[in-house]
C-alpha cells in the first residue's frame, strides 16, 4: 500500500509541475510575507496589499459533525469561494459561569468545540475565515448563542449594564485568547471579526440600540488584541446607521435588492468596498409551519448583480446544518413577554442552502460554481468537486424495550430538588451552580389525595409544552393537529386547566407535570431576554387542584437533561407490551459494515426526542414540517447502535430510515 501511494502522489506532483498549476489563494496572498490584513480603505478591498473579492460561505461549525468540517470546506474551496464565515457559540463554549469547553472540554457538545481545529483545517482547504462571535449571534440557535446561566444574574443584555458586560469580558478575553495566534497577519486564517449582529435591529419602540455598548465590545477586540478588521452588519434600507460604529466597517445583511442596499450603504460609507455579509440563499423553518425553499434561478439573479456591482458576499448558507439536540432557537412575539406567540425552530436548518444539511450538492452548488468562475478576476488554483459520501436508508428495526415514566424518574433521577415553590430549570442550583440548561424538567407532587373531577389549574403560561401523568399515567390528551397548541399543555394559554380523574377517586397519588424546553427566543426585543426562563416560574404562577382551591406547595423538582453519560446508563428498561407515552423506547440498529448517513424517518411517531448512542439528535413533531432527522455516519459505529426515543405521546412498533430528508406540508392531522 505506502510504496503505491508514493507513486500516485509523486504522479501527481509531475503531472501538476508540467502544467504550471495556479497558485492556491494562501501562495498568492500571502508570497512575500505578510504585512498587512483585510483592509476597507479604499473602495475595493485588499489582503495583504492586493485586491481582494471576498467570496465567502456560512458553515457553523457546530451544526455540522467534526469529523465533516474538511469535507464540508474542500465542497466550498471547490464552489469556487475563498472564506469561510462562521458564528461563534458562547452558550456551548461556556456551558457553565466559568467552565470553558474548546474541544474536549467534558460538556455534552465537546466535539463541536475544536475551534482551533476549524481555524486551522480552513488554511489547510485554502480557504480564509470571518469569525463573528457575537455575543449575540442569532443565528435561529437557543437564546441567540446566549448562556442560559445569564438568567440567574440579573444581567442587562445587549446593553452596557455592568453584569452583563462583566460576564461578556470574561468570555471574550477566553475565546479572543484561544483563537488570537489565528489571525491572518499572525499566519493564520481569520480576516476579519463582526462586533455583535444586526444590533440595528434590536431598536424597540422608544429604546435605542446603545452605542457605548458596542464600543465596549470594540475595545474588548482591541485589548485583546485583535489587528485584523472589524465591522459590523445590519440591513441599512431597515435600520440606517442605528447598529453601526463611527469608524468601523458597516456590512450589509439582504435577500433581494441589492443594489438599494449597497446605494444606502455608499452615501454614508463612501470610498469603501461593499460586502454583503449574509445573503440570504434560503430560508429557516418552524415546526408546524411551512418548508421554505428559495428558486436557484433567484439565487443566480441576486448573486449576479452583487458580483457585478461588484461587491464582496457571503453566503448564508452554504451549508446550514443541523440544530442538534436542544440547540434550536424560537421566534417570540415583540409585545412585552407574550408567550402567545412563542414559534420554534426546527431540528435541521437545512435552509435550502447551497449543501444540503447532509452535505450533498444542490442546483444551488452549480449556480455559485458558475458565477464564480466567470466573475473571478484573481487567478488561484480551484480543486476539483469532491465525491459525495453515500446515504443508506438501513432496514426498518422494531422498538424493543420500553422505559416507563415512572421509572425514568423513580429509578434513574439524576437529582431531586426539594422546594417549597415551583422554580424555573435556570434557578435550580445544578451544574456548579449554573442551573439547567437544556431537556425537560419535571414538577412532582406526591402524596395527594384526589377526589374524583379534581382540576388541575396552572396559572400563567407553560413555557413550552407541559405533559401531566398521575400515577405514571398520561392524563394530557394526544397532540392531534395544530389547533391544540391552543389547548392544556402549550404556551399560548394563560391560565389552564386539566381534568384529572374522571373515574373514581384516589389517594396518596403522585402528579408528575413534565415542561418541555423547547427553544429559547433567538431575536425579540431587549426586554424580553432577561425574562425568558423555562419550565413553570411566572410572577403570579400558581398550580392547584380546583376542587379545593388549594395552591399546590413543597415539590420535588426533577430536571432531565438528558446528558450522554445518564442515557447511556439507564436502569429499568423492560420489553415493550404498549406504545404508551411518555416513556422511552429503545431500538437497536445493527451495522455490520462501515456506517454510513442515514435519515430517522419519525413519520409514524408523535412528537419527542431522538437520542443516538448517547447524543440527542434532535426533537421530531408529526406536524412537520420536518418529518426525518439526518443521522451523520460519524455518530454510528460498526456493531450495535441504540437508539433512544423519548415519546411524548403515541409510540410506534418501528422506526425505519431514508436515504434522504423529507418535508411535508403542516401535516395537520392525524
Ligand atoms: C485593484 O482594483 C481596483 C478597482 O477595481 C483597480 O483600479 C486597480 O487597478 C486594481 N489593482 C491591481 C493591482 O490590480
Ligand atoms: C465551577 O465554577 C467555577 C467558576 O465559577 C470554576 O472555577 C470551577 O472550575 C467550576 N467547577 C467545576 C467542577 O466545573
Ligand atoms: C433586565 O434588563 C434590564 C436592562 O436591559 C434591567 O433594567 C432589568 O432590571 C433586568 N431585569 C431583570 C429581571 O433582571
Ligand atoms: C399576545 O399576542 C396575541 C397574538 O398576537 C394577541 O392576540 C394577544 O392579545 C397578546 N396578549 C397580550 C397580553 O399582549
Ligand atoms: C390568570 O389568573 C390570574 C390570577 O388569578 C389573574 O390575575 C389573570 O387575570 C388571569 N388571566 C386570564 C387571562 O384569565
Ligand atoms: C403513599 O405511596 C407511597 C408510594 O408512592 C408509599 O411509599 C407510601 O407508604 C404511601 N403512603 C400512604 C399513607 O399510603
Ligand atoms: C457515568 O454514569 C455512571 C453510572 O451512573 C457513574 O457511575 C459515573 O460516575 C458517571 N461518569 C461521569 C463522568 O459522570
Amino acid at each position: 500500500m505506502v510504496p503505491l501511494l508514493i507513486t500516485l502522489s509523486l504522479a501527481c506532483v509531475f503531472s501538476s509541475t508540467s502544467s504550471d498549476p495556479l497558485p492556491t489563494n494562501y501562495e498568492y496572498y500571502t508570497s512575500g510575507g505578510i504585512s498587512s490584513g483585510l483592509s476597507a480603505d479604499q473602495p475595493y478591498f485588499t489582503l495583504n496589499g492586493k485586491n481582494f473579492s471576498i467570496y465567502s460561505g456560512a458553515m457553523h461549525y457546530f451544526r455540522v459533525p467534526r469529523a465533516y468540517w474538511r469535507d464540508r470546506m474542500k465542497k466550498m474551496r471547490a464552489a469556487g469561494l475563498n472564506t469561510l464565515e462562521t458564528y461563534v457559540a458562547w452558550n456551548l463554549h461556556e456551558p457553565y459561569s466559568g467552565v470553558y469547553d474548546f474541544g474536549d472540554g467534558g460538556s455534552e457538545m465537546e466535539d463541536f468545540l475544536h475551534i482551533q481545529e476549524l481555524l486551522k483545517t480552513a488554511q489547510e482547504e485554502d480557504l480564509f475565515v470571518i469569525l463573528r462571535p457575537g455575543p449575540y449571534i442569532c443565528a435561529e440557535y437557543n437564546y441567540g448563542g446566549f448562556p442560559a446561566w445569564l438568567l440567574r444574574e440579573g444581567a442587562g443584555f445587549r446593553t452596557n449594564e455592568a453584569t452583563y458586560m462583566k460576564y461578556v469580558k470574561r468570555y471574550f478575553d477566553k475565546l479572543l485568547s484561544v483563537i488570537n495566534d489565528y489571525q491572518f497577519t499572525k499566519g493564520g486564517s481569520i480576516i476579519a471579526f463582526q462586533i455583535e449582529n444586526e444590533y440595528g435591529y434590536a431598536a424597540y419602540k422608544d429604546w435605542v440600540p446603545e452605542r457605548p455598548y458596542l464600543e465596549g465590545l470594540q475595545q474588548l477586540y482591541i485589548d485583546n488584541d485583535v489587528v485584523e478588521l472589524l465591522l459590523t452588519s445590519d440591513s441599512p434600507t431597515v435600520e440606517g446607521d442605528a447598529g453601526t460604529l463611527p469608524g468601523v466597517f458597516q456590512a450589509t445583511n439582504l435577500g433581494t435588492d441589492p443594489e438599494e442596499q449597497f446605494n444606502k450603504i455608499l452615501k454614508r460609507q463612501p470610498n469603501k468596498p461593499l460586502l454583503a455579509m449574509e445573503f440570504w440563499v434560503g430560508w429557516f423553518d418552524f415546526w408546524a409551519d411551512v418548508h421554505h425553499t428559495t428558486p436557484p434561478d433567484t439565487v443566480r439573479d441576486v448573486l449576479e448583480r452583487i458580483l457585478k456591482f461588484p461587491a464582496s458576499f457571503n453566503l448564508y448558507m452554504f451549508i446550514g446544518g443541523t440544530n442538534w439536540g436542544f440547540t434550536n432557537g424560537a421566534s417570540l412575539g415583540a409585545d412585552t413577554f407574550n408567550n402567545s406567540v412563542f414559534i420554534p425552530v426546527t431540528t435541521s436548518y437545512d435552509y435550502d442552502s447551497v449543501l444540503t444539511e447532509a452535505g450533498d450538492y444542490t442546483d444551488k452548488y452549480f449556480v455559485v460554481k458558475e458565477l464564480l468562475q466567470q466573475y473571478s478576476t484573481i487567478p488561484t488554483n480551484t480543486p476539483e468537486v469532491p465525491n459525495l459520501a453515500p446515504k443508506e436508508p438501513y432496514r426498518y428495526i422494531k422498538v424493543q424495550k420500553r422505559l416507563s415514566f415512572s421509572d425514568i424518574v423513580d429509578k434513574n433521577a439524576p437529582y431531586v430538588i426539594n422546594s417549597p415553590n415551583l422554580l424555573p430549570m435556570e434557578l435550580l442550583d445544578i451544574n456548579n451552580n449554573s442551573g439547567q440548561s437544556v431537556g425537560y424538567i419535571v414538577y412532582r407532587k406526591e402524596n395527594v389525595d384526589l377526589p374524583v373531577s379534581t382540576v388541575l389549574k396552572i396559572e400563567g403560561h407553560v413555557c413550552d409544552t407541559a405533559l401531566v401523568l398521575v400515577n405514571g399515567v398520561l392524563i394530557s390528551p394526544v397532540l392531534e393537529s395544530k389547533d391544540d397548541f391552543n389547548g392544556f399543555g402549550y404556551w399560548r394559554l394563560e391560565n389552564s386547566t386539566i381534568t384529572l380523574l374522571t373515574g373514581e377517586g384516589l389517594s396518596n397519588a403522585t402528579v408528575d407535570i413534565v415542561v418541555e424546553e423547547w427553544g429559547r427566543m433567538n431575536g425579540g426585543n431587549i426586554y424580553q431576554y432577561n425574562k425568558t426562563f423555562k419550565g413553570l416560574w411566572q410572577e403570579l404562577l400558581q398550580v392547584m387542584f380546583t376542587l379545593t382551591m388549594k395552591k399546590i406547595s413543597d415539590w420535588k423538582i426533577i430536571p432531565l437533561e438528558f446528558k450522554k453519560n445518564w442515557t447511556n446508563n439507564l436502569e429499568g428498561w423492560t420489553d415493550k407490551t404498549t406504545n404508551e407515552g411518555t416513556a422511552l423506547f429503545y431500538a437497536a440498529l445493527e451495522i455490520p459494515t462501515e456506517p454510513r448517513d442515514t435519515f430517522i424517518d419519525m413519520r409514524k411517531w408523535n412528537k419527542g426526542l431522538v437520542i443516538v448512542n448517547g447524543f440527542p439528535i434532535g426533537k421530531y413533531l408529526f406536524l412537520g414540517p420536518q418529518q426525518t432527522l439526518y443521522i451523520p455516519a460519524p455518530f454510528l459505529r460498526k456493531g450495535t447502535n441504540d437508539i433512544v426515543i423519548f415519546e411524548h405521546f403515541e409510540a410506534a412498533d418501528e422506526v425505519s430510515f431514508a436515504s434522504k430528508q423529507i418535508w411535508s406540508a403542516v401535516n395537520d392531522g392525524k
